[in-house]
This record gives structure tokens, C-alpha cells and sequence, in this order.
């Protein structure tokens, strides 16, 4: 949710800050715009409706001089994205510019105060009221920026993360955050001069130092060129900065030939799951190894409950591993959307381990769901993706699914690694619980071991989608239907076609179907059946057969081999036979590709569709 980039060194720069915006645009991406400070002492800012791409042009032929410069990509929550609303936004006087991701709660009232004393406003948005208030407190109390920061954001409620430039003090980059995150990135350039970067997450800093440190909620930082670094917290009080060493490469942030993200992170698949399981699943002694859980034995061995928090496709993700946790281990456990959970006073006991599933580890609800668990003595586990993400510090322990990173804004490979690390959560606790027999075990360890080269059999075998895709494109709606396992699956298969291809789609238990949706089949209805030759086989067929005498069309995802939904479908996509509960890593598949190819060919924006941002910072 918006993605601010900042930078104070001897480089120029304006490319730095345009790199670091294309890396942050799957953040959001509704107006760009920059901030520098040239050597002539002027404090530009140049603002864009829309993406990166139309800043640039807007640069093109303008003075972007300047070796101090702040940049934001929005994704628009006060006022609507328009050049006007675009930050940088300047204070009332000019001398200040500033960016914001998070949310001002109390900027009304706040901004009625401002002009009551005479502060007139351009923009309808919360941040906007944070550079007045800045400068104001610069104003009132004759004080210098840094001090002006501190006290502006005493007033402030809600989340924020900013980074602000003043005409009059060149030499200074200064930031701050709350419940939003902000990274420095401590470097040199080539002449080994100090210099700093910022920017929502790692991303557009990697490229110059893998040195970062984390900002902490209510945290104030300045950086200047002689590379001093000073953090305090809102009281004024220093604060010891943490620096930690990158892991990330860079070829992980580019296409890598592939025409979109999406498509590159689904053929990912494979390899991202054997980086999940590598060390963890150890075949040849069958067994399963998670540090996590060997260090905190007794909290999952005697865990009352397991509550899994999450939001958007790692709420999928969470479903299916409630499904795995519970058959394995005998231990209950509830699946809550983190937005619904944080403000519906839920019963917490000390005894329950609190599960946050979340692949930037940054959403605001998930985020805010584990301070509620926290405050009731629960145990707290990370499934995150991201590196040092705000959930994976939050937690008292946790499991990275380390898929690397994932920039489409759907999301593909950050689920099926959310799987298989709950499938490798629910074995060690089951281990350590003793709840499956050894030779289940065993089998459950081996097979899982497969599961990387039946994802590959499976894009391999499915390469005829993207022709198939094209008869799907006048569509209006899809209905998707899986049982059991499957059934966080078809809820994923549908979320996926509606993210990027705009097309209204329902995922539904297939037994439910005749409780409503079956009143929507006629012919010109497509149904993705997912029906493996596993489980409840026989009950998908008869629910096959009822779609099709109301002259549905039949989408099928089947075990290899299988005749009998092939027959009665129109089309078919082949996945290999594997257990029940690891049949989504694969069914996943080719419902990612489908959606994939009917979005291309609706000529929709795969990677950044609209409205969508893959992190989302705000509640
Ligand atoms: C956004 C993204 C989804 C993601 C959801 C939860 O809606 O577009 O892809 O599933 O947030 O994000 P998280 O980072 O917590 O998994």
C-alpha cells in the first residue's frame, strides 16, 4: 500500500528514485511523484496520475537535479487518485515535501485545527495535513525539523511511514514510522562516501547495499552526507540501530525473460517449494525438522487451540492447513479473516498459539489480529514470506516459507509455499504429538518430498491453456467447485480470475452448489470442477452431473488417467495423482495459469491489476 523510496548521498538522485518506484509499484500504483533538492537550493517536486511510467515523462524535460530526493507510488485511500492528490505534498510555504503509506486517523480534526490558524490546503488527503502540522510545529515552537517531526507526529493517530525534505537543510534526510514499514539501507558509493537509502521494503535498496536496518514503530531517523544515522524515538530518547545483512539477489526482482511476474512466479513453483522444504523434509531419514517447533515443543504439544489469522489468498492458504492440522494432530483449529478477528472481541486463551499466515508480513489486519492475540498471553507464529517483515518480529517464533521474492500482485507462489509450510507444521507438531502412525508418517514425508516434480509434470503437461484461455474471454461470471482439500482451492481458482481478469467469479463447497449457486448454471456458464481420483471422488461426479443437465459447461482438473470426469467435461487439465492433502499444490496450477491466459488475452494488466495492491498496509 503505497511505496515510498528515499535517498541522501553524493549520486544523483532522481534514477535512483525512479528505480526504487518501479520496484515498489506493486504497491500501489494509482499517481507517482519526486522530490529533490537541486544544488540551486530549489526543493522540486513533479506529481503523475497514474504509474511510474508517466512520471518519467513528466521528468523528461524538467531540472531534476539534486543528490536528496524522497519518491512515492500511491495506492489511493483519502482522495481520489489524481495528480493533485499525488505526494509529494508541499507545506504551506514550500520549504517542505513530504510522502506517506499508512493512514492519518485524526487528519479532520487535525486539519480543521491547522486551518484555524490560517493553513490552507490543495489536496483532499491525511497526508497533507502531516507536512502543515510539521511545519507549523516548526513555527510554533521556533524548532529545527527533526524536533518539528517528533512533535507533529505526538499529535498524530494512526499509521504512518514518511520521509520529508526541507529546502533550508539540504544535508538532511529525515524519516519516521508507525504500524507501516520503512527500511534505511547504510551504504557507500563507489568513492566510498557515505550514503543512505530508504524505502518501504528492500527492494529498491538491494541493488546498492545489502547493510539495512529496520525502523521501529515510533521511530524518528535523520541521515546526512558525513553518514551519520540518528534514531530516536518520539520522546526524544536515542535508540540503538540494529543493522542486519540482506538476503535477497537481484535476478529475483526481474522477469527473467518471462512477459509477466505472475507467469514467471508460477513456473517458479517447483524450485520455490524445494527452497520451502529444503532442510526441513528430511527424506532419506524420514523425518521432518522445524526449528520452530523443536524450540517451542510444549506450546503446540499442549496448545488448547490453534487460531490461524490471515487475509486474501494466505487466508486459502490457511484453510487448507486447518484441513492438514487437524487431521494430523488432533488439535482444533479456526481460520479467522485478521479483519474480522481484531474487532470482534474473540475468545483468546493463554493456551492458544496464534498462527499469522502472511507472505509480505506487513498487512495491517494480520498485523493488528496478533497485538489482539498478544494482549490475551497467546502464543504468537509467523508464516511469512518476507525477510524481518513486521509480522515475522512480531511473533514469538516462526517458519519463512522462503519462496523468494513475489512481485505479481497475485499471488501464486506465496501460496502454495503457505501450503506446503503448513503441511510441514502440521507433520512436526503431529511428530512431536505422536498422532499419526509411523508408516503414515513415513508415507506423508515421502510423498511430500514429490511434490516439486508433480507441480513440474503439471506445468509441463498443461501448456495447452493459453490457447483454451481465449473461448473463456467473453465470459461474464465462473462458478469453482472443490470438496474437501479442494475446497480452499476452487475459493483460490476464483479469487485469482477476478483479481486480474475482472471477471465476476464464486468459489463454493461443490455440495453447497444446490443451495444457491446451481440457480446461476444455464449454458453459458462455465464450472471449474476440481475432481481428483482421490477422496470424495464419487460425490464430485454426482455434483458434475447435476451441473451438467442444467447445461453448464464443465471445467475439470483430474488425476491423470481418469476417464470418467474427462468424459463429461468440455475441458480438462491433468494434475498427477498424490494424496488428498497435498492435492492443492498441485490443483492449484492450472487454475493460476487459466487466469493468467484469460487475463492476457482480455489485455488486462496481469501483474498490477487495478485497484489491488499486493501489500497492504492499511486497515
Ligand atoms: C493483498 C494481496 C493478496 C494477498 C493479501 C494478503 O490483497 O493482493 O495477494 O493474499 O493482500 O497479503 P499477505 O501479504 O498478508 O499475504
Amino acid at each position: 500500500m503505497c511505496g515510498i523510496v528515499g535517498y541522501i548521498g553524493e549520486q544523483q538522485a532522481y534514477p535512483i528514485l525512479i528505480k526504487g518506484l518501479h520496484r515498489l509499484e506493486y504497491r500501489g500504483y494509482d499517481s507517482a511523484g519526486v522530490s529533490m533538492i537541486g544544488s540551486n537550493g530549489n526543493l522540486t517536486v513533479y506529481k503523475a496520475k497514474g504509474k511510474v511510467n508517466a512520471l518519467e515523462a513528466i521528468c523528461a524535460d524538467k531540472d531534476v537535479s539534486g543528490t536528496i530526493g524522497i519518491a512515492h507510488t500511491r495506492w489511493a485511500t483519502h482522495g481520489e487518485p489524481n495528480e493533485v492528490n499525488a505526494h509529494p505534498h508541499y507545506s504551506q510555504s514550500k520549504n517542505l515535501a513530504l510522502v506517506h503509506n499508512g493512514i492519518i486517523e485524526n487528519y479532520k480534526t487535525l486539519r480543521a485545527e491547522m486551518e484555524n490558524n490560517n493553513y490552507t490546503f490543495c489536496s483532499d488527503t491525511d497526508t497533507e495535513v502531516l507536512v502543515q502540522l510539521v511545519e507549523y510545529m516548526q513555527e510554533l515552537h521556533h524548532c529545527d525539523l527533526f524536533t518539528a517531526v517528533q512533535n507533529a507526529l505526538k499529535h498524530v493517530v494512526g499509521a504512518y511511514a514518511i520521509a520529508i525534505l526541507d529546502r533550508s537543510n539540504p544535508d538532511q534526510l529525515i524519516c519516521a514510522r508507525k504500524g507501516s514499514p520503512l527500511i534505511i539501507g547504510v551504504g557507500k558509493d563507489s568513492n566510498g562516501r557515505a550514503e543512505f537509502y530508504l524505502g518501504s521494503d528492500a527492494t529498491p535498496i538491494i541493488e546498492y547495499t545489502d547493510q539495512v536496518i529496520y525502523l521501529k514503530d515510533e521511530e524518528v531517523a535523520s541521515m546526512d552526507r558525513s553518514g551519520r544515522l540518528n534514531i530516536t524515538n518520539l520522546a526524544n530518547v536515542a535508540q540503538t540501530p540494529q543493522m542486519q545483512t540482506l538476503e535477497m539477489n537481484l535476478e529475483a526482482l526481474e522477469k527473467g525473460g518471462y512477459p509477466h511476474f505472475m507467469l514467471k512466479e508460477i513456473w517458479e513453483q517447483p524450485q520455490a517449494l524445494r527452497t520451502s522444504i529444503r532442510g526441513r523434509l528430511q527424506v532419506q531419514d524420514r523425518d521432518v525438522l522445524l526449528s520452530g517447533i523443536i524450540d517451542n515443543r510444549d506450546k503446540f504439544v499442549n496448545a488448547r487451540r490453534i487460531i490461524i489469522c490471515a487475509c486474501g489468498t494466505s487466508w486459502h492458504a490457511a484453510l487448507i492447513g486447518k484441513y492438514f492440522i487437524e487431521e494430523a494432530c488432533h488439535i482444533p483449529v479456526e481460520v479467522e479473516y485478521a479483519s474480522e478477528f481484531r474487532y470482534r472481541n474473540p475468545v483468546i486463551y493463554p493456551d492458544d498459539v496464534v498462527i499469522a499466515v502472511s507472505q509480505s508480513g506487513e498487512t495491517a489486519d494480520t498485523l493488528a489480529a496478533i497485538q489482539l492475540a498478544k494482549q490475551h498471553g497467546a502464543f504468537l507464529y509467523g508464516v511469512c514470506n518476507v525477510i524481518g517483515s513486521s509480522i515475522a518480529r512480531a511473533t514469538d517464533s516462526g517458519t519463512y516459507i522462503h519462496v523468494g521474492p513475489e512481485i505479481g500482485v497475485a499471488s501464486t507462489k506465496a501460496f502454495t509455499g503457505q501450503v506446503v509450510t503448513l503441511m510441514l507444521l502440521g507433520l512436526a507438531i503431529a511428530k512431536e504429538k505422536k498422532t499419526l502412525a509411523d508408516d503414515m508418517f513415513h508415507m506423508l514425508v515421502n510423498e511430500l518430498c514429490l511434490i516439486p516434480e508433480k507441480m513440474q509434470w503439471t506445468l509441463e503437461n498443461n501448456k495447452d491453456i493459453d490457447s483454451f484461455a481465449q473461448m473463456f474471454t467473453y465470459c461474464r461470471n465462473f462458478i469453482y467447485l472443490g470438496r474437501g482439500y479442494n475446497y480452499p482451492v476452487a475459493l483460490e481458482g476464483a479469487l485469482k480470475l477476478k483479481e486480474i481478469s475482472y471477471i465476476h467469479a464464486e468459489g463454493y463447497p461443490a455440495a453447497e452448489m444446490k443451495h444457491g449457486p446451481i440457480a446461476l448454471v444455464d449454458e453459458e456458464m462455465p464450472v471449474v470442477v476440481i475432481a481428483p481420483k482421490r477422496g470424495m471422488y464419487e460425490k464430485v461426479v454426482s455434483n458434475i452431473q447435476e451441473i451438467k443437465s442444467r447445461k453448464g459447461k464443465i471445467i475439470s482438473v483430474v488425476t491423470e488417467g481418469d476417464k470418467v470426469v474427462r468424459g463429461m467435461s468440455d475441458y480438462s487439465f491433468v494434475i498427477p495423482d498424490t494424496r488428498d492433502c497435498f492435492v492443492p499444490m498441485l490443483a492449484v496450477i492450472p487454475l493460476q495459469l487459466l487466469s493468467y491466459y484469460v487475463a492476457v488475452a482480455k489485455g488486462r494488466n496481469v501483474d498490477q491489476p487495478r485497484n489491488l495492491a499486493k501489500s497492504v498496509t492499511v486497515e
